[in-house]
């Protein structure tokens, strides 16, 4: 068992990334209950009753251990954090920012405490701020991400030689060939967003499964959000955005994301992918791609 199975109490280390709204119990559950680790993701939940809901419903999906994402920047992150604290939940991947606010709250409540960096200076002020564990995140990798654009494998070994603690790739993963690639480069643990897209229990619409499946490993792109950029798929929405013809404005609500990423409305946002797309060709179930991936 590797230190991030212990860690997690999940059979195999395989982490399902937080994924906004279509991380939701069921998908979540899928995961913890095929060996992975599945999460939940708080970022665009609109009160703290919303995150006790999906905690408590994920529990009566699953026994298996699962954890949730708090995104730093969030107003509500230290009330979400309370609300994960008093469910019990085992660990929580923070991300989008320095860890040090959440840090000391979470471990004092027995939270392990994951944290998601874009370098190595990041992963040192995440280890600093008393990380057990940290996920070194790739700039092929779906959804939010900083300027430095740096790639898993490079950005993996440097962050594996810079700290003590546990490291957990993530961009770009989404077989076993990624999976052992991410154990020889030091990484103790993969974590997957992309590939969880394209499987029959997540409730990302047809149109988001399809563009996906079918758009190869140039059909994402990088649009800037001013703070952060976004690694997406290249809708004719998001080719205007990558061409400056569009801003960011109304795409980001909770509302406008439901809309786009479960109903399917292109026009009303743009939908998160990683470079992994060129190596998914097909919907299957959560529990084949776990299976596939460490067997
Ligand atoms: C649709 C989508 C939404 C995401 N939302 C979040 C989020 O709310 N918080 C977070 O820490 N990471 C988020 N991510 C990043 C994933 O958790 C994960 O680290 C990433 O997808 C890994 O790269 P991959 O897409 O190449 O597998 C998101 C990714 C996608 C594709």
């Amino acid at each position: 068992m590797s230190n991030i199975s212990e860690l997690l109490g999940s059979q195999y280390p395989v982490i399902q990334g937080a994924m906004g709204v279509i991380c939701n119990p069921e998908l979540v559950a899928a995961v913890s209950e095929a060996g992975g680790y599945g999460l939940l993701a708080t970022a665009f939940a609109e009160d703290p009753q919303e995150v006790r809901d999906q905690v408590r419903k994920t529990k009566e999906l699953t026994d298996n251990p699962f954890g949730a994402n708090l995104v730093v920047k969030n107003p509500l992150a230290a009330k979400f954090a309370e609300v994960l604290a008093e469910e019990g939940v085992g660990a929580v991947t923070v991300s989008g920012g320095s860890p040090k606010e959440l840090t000391p709250f979470l471990q004092e409540q027995g939270i392990k405490v994951i944290v998601v960096v874009p370098t190595v200076d990041a992963a040192r002020g995440a280890e600093a701020a008393g990380a057990d564990a940290i996920v070194a995140e790739g700039a092929e990798s779906g959804g939010a991400q900083g300027f430095g654009g740096v790639s898993t494998i490079v950005l993996v070994p440097a962050v594996v030689d810079a700290v003590d603690v546990p490291v957990i790739a993530a961009g770009g993963i989404g077989d076993s060939r990624g999976y052992r690639a991410a154990m020889a480069l030091g990484a103790q643990g993969v974590q997957m967003g992309t590939r969880f897209i394209a499987t029959k229990e997540c409730i990302a619409s047809g149109i988001y499964k399809k563009t996906l499946v079918e758009c190869g490993e140039i059909g994402t792109g990088v649009v800037n959000l001013g703070r952060f950029q976004m690694r997406v798929l290249r809708t004719p929405l998001a080719e205007k955005m990558i061409k400056g013809e569009r801003g960011p404005e109304n795409i980001f609500s909770p509302a406008a994301i439901k809309e786009s990423w479960i109903k399917g409305n292109l026009e009303a946002g743009i939908l998160p992918a990683g470079q992994i797309t060129g190596m998914i060709h097909d919907i299957i179930s959560v529990r084949e791609v776990i299976e596939e991936m460490v067997g």
